[in-house]
This record gives structure tokens, C-alpha cells and sequence, in this order.
């Protein structure tokens, strides 16, 4: 594994920044100083989008976190100058079981422990039934459902030594619902959410809870990346749901931060939705 030093400005919209329901950036970090303080967490996908957000929300309250991404951060641009202390970047590709081996020594080398597992690495991919390839299929599966097992089956020894830990899945809505053009994506998300509960069973015992958080649609690369480079206008989507907008990052960061903290101690097996209220309806809502 690679190792880069974090550094480099402010990203855009800091951590915390208007999440609805958890107080603005400022009172909400005040209220919210060192939930975290003592604790160790890995996140995967951390380069971006939720991964990063997830990094600077944990990292904000006392967290220390390794950060891990199979590229390269933008500059680790998402870190604050007084977290910098608090994060390192190194490299983990989550389909690798020598890489996610690497990442576990790194952690214990780096912090001495393992409280957190954020497995948020995910790729998407649209194409009907009929026209997705088994290398797309094959792609999508081995990231985000091979990945997350992966890294549970890695994070649970260490976890168990220490008397306990979070493990967070990042599933989505399609791992509750579909949607179409999205086969691979959601059978992966669908998978995450049922071993999410076999190792909540599993590990309970151990004094490690395992969640799956489910987003909505949540506003970061994935969607334009998947679809080659085209900025879709997401307003139309955001007119269906309940609070008429697209997720931010931060939005999730937020329930990450609870599922890592002692604040969920009670919490295991267990889906968490923040989706704007996208699942809170059917197909027959005669509204619209
Ligand atoms: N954005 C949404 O609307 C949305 C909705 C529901 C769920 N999710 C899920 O949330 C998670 C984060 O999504 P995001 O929107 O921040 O996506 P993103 O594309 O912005 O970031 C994903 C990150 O995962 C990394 N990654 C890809 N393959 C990897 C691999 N093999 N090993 C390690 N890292 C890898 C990428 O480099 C990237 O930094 C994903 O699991 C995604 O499926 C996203």
C-alpha cells in the first residue's frame, strides 16, 4: 500500500455543514465534541463523496480514522487543517483479501486499534437486464458485495480482541426496493443488506454491532461517473420526494457518526434510511 500525507485546504462545504435534524456546523461540532474521542475507524471510498464526508464528520468528533481509497484523494482535499492530525490516506482496493489484510496491520501499526469499519466503497452501474454484461455484472458484485465482506470478515478479529466495534455497510434504497437499469447494483445492495444481519447475529456476542445504512439518492461523482461523464438534472427526482431535494453527504455522514458512536450501542442488524423520503411511497401514489 501506498501512504500519502493528508494535507491540503477546506473542501467544499465542511463537515457537518447543514445537516437538517443535527444543528448547523458550528453548535452541532460543539454539542457533538469527542462522541468519538478514543476511537479508531477504517473507512472505504474515502477519496470522495460520502466516504470523504464520512471521514471529516468522524474526524470532527474525535475520531481517528484511516482513510482508504483504491485512488488517490483529491489531495486529501477534504480535510480540515486541525483533523490533518487525526486522518492518513493509504491504499486499499476492497476486492483485494491481501490489500484488506495490509489495511488491518496498518490500522493497529498506525492507531492500535479498530473500533469503526465504514465499508462505503461502491461503484453503480445502468444498463437493462438485457444489456448488462457479466463483466459489469461481475464489476459491480465483486466491489460493493465481495468488498463488504470482505472487510467484515477482516475487521471482526481485531474487533473481537478489543471487546467490540461498529462495523457500517453502505447499502442504498435498492437495497430495499428497485429501480430499473440497475440489476447488478441492486442485487449487490440487496446482498449487503442480508449479510449485514448474519454478521450482526454472528458478532453480537462479541460486543460488535453491524448496520447497513441506505441512502437515497445522494448528491456526489457516482451517478455522473456511471454514466459517463453526463451531468444529469436531478430537479425532476428531487420533485418527487417528500422534502423535494437530493441528499447531501453530509446527510449521511451523519447517521455514520451515530452508528459509530456509543450512542447506537443498543442498535445491531439494523436499516437506516435517510432518503429524503423516497421510500416512504409505491408506485400507485396517485399524486404523482
Ligand atoms: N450517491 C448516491 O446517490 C448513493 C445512494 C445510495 C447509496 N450509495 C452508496 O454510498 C457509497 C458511497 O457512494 P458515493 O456516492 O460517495 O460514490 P462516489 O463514486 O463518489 O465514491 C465512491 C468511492 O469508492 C471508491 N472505489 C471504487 N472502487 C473501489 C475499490 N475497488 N476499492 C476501494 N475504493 C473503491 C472510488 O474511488 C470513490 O472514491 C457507495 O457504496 C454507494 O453505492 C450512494
Amino acid at each position: 500500500m501506498t501512504e500519502t500525507s493528508p494535507g491540503g485546504a477546506t473542501a467544499t462545504g465542511s463537515a457537518g455543514a447543514g445537516n437538517a435534524g443535527a444543528g448547523s456546523a458550528g453548535a452541532g461540532s460543539a454539542a457533538a465534541a469527542g462522541r468519538l474521542a478514543g476511537k479508531v475507524a477504517l473507512v472505504t471510498g474515502a477519496a470522495r463523496g460520502q466516504g470523504a464526508a464520512a471521514v471529516r464528520r468522524l474526524a470532527e468528533e474525535g475520531a481517528r480514522v484511516l482513510a482508504t481509497d483504491v485512488t488517490d484523494p483529491d489531495g486529501v482535499a477534504f480535510l480540515p487543517a486541525e483533523q490533518e492530525g487525526r486522518v492518513r490516506f493509504a491504499r486499499l482496493d476492497v476486492t483485494s483479501e491481501e490489500q484488506w489484510a495490509g489495511a488491518i496491520d496498518r490500522v493497529i501499526e498506525e492507531f492500535g486499534r479498530l473500533d469503526v469499519l465504514v465499508n462505503n466503497a461502491g461503484v453503480l452501474h445502468f444498463g437493462t437486464l438485457e444489456d448488462t454484461s457479466l463483466t459489469d455484472y461481475l464489476r459491480v458484485i465483486t466491489v460493493n458485495q465481495v468488498g463488504t465482506f470482505l472487510g467484515m470478515r477482516a475487521a471482526a478479529k481485531p474487533m473481537r480482541e478489543t471487546g467490540g466495534g461498529s462495523i457500517i455497510n453502505l447499502s442504498s434504497i435498492e437495497g430495499l426496493a428497485a429501480a430499473p437499469l440497475l440489476t447488478a447494483y441492486t442485487a449487490s445492495k440487496f446482498a449487503i443488506r442480508g449479510m449485514t444481519k448474519v454478521a450482526a447475529l454472528e458478532l453480537g456476542q462479541h460486543g460488535i454491532r453491524v448496520n447497513s445504512i441506505h441512502p437515497g439518492m445522494i448528491d456526489t461523482p457516482m451517478i455522473s461517473e456511471a454514466l459517463g461523464g453526463y451531468q444529469p438534472d436531478l430537479a425532476p427526482v428531487a420533485r418527487k420526494l417528500a422534502l423535494r431535494t437530493i441528499g447531501r453527504p453530509e446527510d449521511i455522514a451523519a447517521m455514520v457518526a451515530f452508528l459509530a458512536s456509543d450512542d447506537s450501542r443498543y442498535c445491531t442488524g439494523a436499516e437506516f434510511v435517510a432518503d429524503g423520503g423516497a421510500t416512504a411511497t409505491h408506485a400507485l401514489n396517485v399524486t404523482g
